[in-house]
């Protein structure tokens, strides 16, 4: 019953996720379900695309106003915007594509950082201090980010603005090395993920996975031992399906806090609604149909 197309129309806005694979992706539940809420005339596609340009290119309607992107696009989507705004430049990777209505330009943003780093802080106790001056509970701590794609990017990036520590642990290393590239750009540090193991200078720093690495059908994978979780005070996983990854269940038998994927898509969800629409986000029907499909 989501998908009721009766109001589609020729004043109806097409959206879509733009992914390889993308048969996993809750999203055009979810944005079907909101915009249907909002009483918004949208409609949301999952999008299985090879070529990024070849795709915007062929689809180049103005009433193809939006697009979400996924792994493996969020660099290609980058490449392919008429206008990006400067975080998005800054990541490196777009996370989602908005068409101007006024000349029909596609302008890129990134909203992950701002998902994923506000369920971290948030389930490290919240800003400190005042709101103007507001210091977050990441300054200073030593920040693990594995995994050096779009996803990786953008946390690296949050964890920077935040004033964390950052360590970027990637799986290639050696020339061209992408980990080596991030962490220079964020002032960081570059580890294999072989090193990650033993890789503990000091307790209670905090680990984000943004690769793919436990998600399903792989579900008994993990990126790092269960040993070396015992060091961290915090573990974030960028996987949604399934919400408790191995990483996760293993962060959280060691005593760490976790906090889910879903978290990062809620959050970035809103925000991307809001964009899509100009409406405020449904953010209990969000929640819930998210809840309901995962
Ligand atoms: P996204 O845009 O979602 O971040 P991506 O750009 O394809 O997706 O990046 C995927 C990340 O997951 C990369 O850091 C990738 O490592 P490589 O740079 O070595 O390719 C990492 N990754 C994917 N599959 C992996 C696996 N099986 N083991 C370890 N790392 C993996």
């Amino acid at each position: 019953d989501l998908y009721n197309f009766r109001h589609i129309g020729p004043d109806t806005k097409v959206h879509g996720v733009i992914g390889n694979p993308i048969g996993h992706s809750k999203s055009p539940h979810l944005y079907n379900a909101a915009f249907k809420s909002a009483g918004f005339n949208g409609i949301y596609l999952p999008l299985l695309v090879d070529s990024v340009a070849n795709f915007l290119n062929t689809y180049s309607s103005p009433d193809f106003v939006g697009y979400s992107y996924t792994i493996p696009h969020k660099e290609a989507g980058l490449k392919c915007c008429d206008e990006i705004d400067p975080i998005a430049k800054a990541i490196g990777a777009v996370s989602c594509m908005i068409r101007k209505p006024s000349d029909g330009k596609l302008i890129g943003y990134n909203v992950d950082y701002l998902g994923a780093i506000g369920a971290i802080e948030e389930a490290l106790g919240g800003l400190n201090g005042s709101s103007n001056g507001a210091i977050s509970p990441l300054a200073g701590k030593l920040f693990v980010v594995i995994g050096a794609g779009g996803a990786g990017k953008a946390l690296a990036y949050g964890g920077k603005e935040k004033g964390a520590r950052v360590v970027v642990a990637n799986r290639t290393y050696g020339y061209e090395d992408k980990a080596k590239e991030l962490a220079g750009k964020v002032g960081g540090k570059a580890i294999t993920l072989a090193e990650l193991d033993d890789f503990h200078p000091e307790d209670g720093m905090i680990l984000a996975n943004t690769t793919s690495v436990g998600m399903k059908p792989k579900t008994d994978a993990t990126p790092v031992s269960k040993n070396a979780l015992s060091h961290y005070s915090l573990v974030f996983d960028a996987i949604y399906t399934p919400k408790w990854t191995r990483l996760l269940l293993e962060a959280q038998e060691t005593g760490a806090k976790v906090v889910f994927g879903t978290e990062m898509f809620i959050n970035q969800a809103f925000v991307q609604f809001e964009r899509f629409t100009g409406l405020p986000a449904p953010k209990q029907l969000i929640r819930d149909t998210l809840a309901k499909n995962t």
